[in-house]
């Protein structure tokens, strides 16, 4: 196969941790016989220094124009002073809704070898394997009309919950597409004893799961999805939601698993590129000293195989590798915690855990 990849380094750790991951993907390209052709392109911070716009116009051409697009991090205090339509994260916002993807895929996996890394109890937390579907586009985040204005009290301000019947379907279907896939249990979390954007999502999920009888589809309201996600999370397979609730319960989820370096992410459109990520940011802390986590960054080079490529098989063979070098006892710093000094173990750099 022939795929051109978009890479978007952008700032702190992300060049370090994309460096890692493209030459993996080279790897992978040699030994199954693909070309993959790799174009850099700014974002973020870095852009802001060298072309003057977190998103340059040849940035989201590129995207465009290739099947995949694999990106490191964006933002750090160099940056935190800019007026908001020139900060790090509007390129990063602008990219998403320049690409459409209205869908972010977070699986939470633990790895066996780490299920102490976590700060909840072992037996919590052993064998989780879940996958958020949030909805990216649509929602809280950018229903209109939103902003403030002077009331008779002072400040008045409105924030809008708004969504079409075409764009819930679009992330249901996807969440039933992915379960079918999976164990075939489906959550999907609302709040509808209060919010008439629920009740309306519950109406077209039911209506949906007429089509796919291979799928249980149960509801569950966002307060308690919250507290369900550290009390038992192993109840969970797939779970498709709005956006704020996503972005919250996402971040919450991460938590079981005990390190933000493990985690990957993709961001699907309707058949136009995905956004490929690690959930972390730029890690402006350890930037540069070459002991970030490369793990993220790959587990998403093998969502990017698996998403816009189709190539499930080289994906799981970076999963199974991953499994493979945590089995071994390498660990970032990281993820060697308090076991270092008291133990003699000391922890390894990026490229050298990517190596492995
Ligand atoms: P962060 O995720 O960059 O870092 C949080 C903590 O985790 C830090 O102590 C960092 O050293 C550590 N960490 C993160 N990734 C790691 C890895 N791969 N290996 C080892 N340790 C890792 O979040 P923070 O500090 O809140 O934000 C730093 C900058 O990143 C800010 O400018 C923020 O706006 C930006 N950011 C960007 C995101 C993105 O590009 N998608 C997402 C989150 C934050
Ligand atoms: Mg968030």
């Amino acid at each position: 196969m022939h795929a051109k990849i978009a890479v978007l380094p952008g700032d702190g750790i992300g060049p370090e941790v994309t460096t890692e991951a493209v030459a993996l993907l080279q790897v992978v390209a040699e030994v199954y016989g693909h070309q993959f052709e790799f174009e850099q392109g700014l974002i973020g911070g870095s852009a802001i220094d060298d072309a003057g716009t977190p998103l340059p116009d040849a940035t989201l051409a590129l995207a465009k124009a290739s099947q995949g697009v694999l990106l490191g991090a964006v933002g750090g205090p160099k940056w935190d002073k800019e007026p908001a339509s020139r900060r790090p994260e509007t390129g990063l916002l602008g990219l998403r809704k320049g690409l459409e993807v209205f869908a972010n895929l977070r699986p939470i996996t633990v790895f066996p070898e780490l299920v102490d890394a976590s700060p909840l109890k072992r037996e919590v937390v052993d064998g989780v394997d879940m996958l958020i579907v949030r909805e990216l586009t649509g929602g809280l985040y950018f229903g209109q009309p939103r902003g403030r204005s002077a009331g008779k009290g002072g400040i008045e301000v409105v924030d809008t919950l708004q969504y079409s019947e075409h764009e819930i379907r679009r992330i249901l279907q996807l969440g039933f597409e992915i379960a079918s896939q999976r164990s075939g249990n489906l959550t999907s979390v609302d709040k509808a004893n209060v919010l008439e954007s629920s009740r309306v999502w519950r109406e077209l999920a039911e209506a949906m799961a007429v089509d796919y009888p291979g799928v249980t589809l149960s509801h569950q309201l966002v307060d308690s999805a919250a507290m369900q996600i550290v009390q038992n999370p192993k109840r969970f397979d797939v779970v498709v939601t709005e956006n704020l609730f996503g972005d919250i319960l996402s971040d919450e989820a991460a938590v079981i698993t005990g390190s933000i370096g493990l985690l990957p992410s993709a961001s699907l459109g309707a058949g136009g590129p995905g956004i490929y990520e690690p959930i972390h940011g730029s890690a402006p802390d350890i930037a540069g000293k070459g002991v970030a986590n490369p793990l993220a960054t790959m587990l998403s080079c093998a969502m990017l195989l698996r998403h816009s490529l189709s190539l499930e098989v080289e994906a799981q063979v970076i999963e199974e590798a991953v499994k493979r070098v945590l089995a071994e006892g390498a660990r970032t710093a990281d993820l060697a915690g308090q076991s270092i000094g008291s133990t003699g173990n000391s922890p390894i750099g990026t490229q050298e855990m990517a190596k492995r």
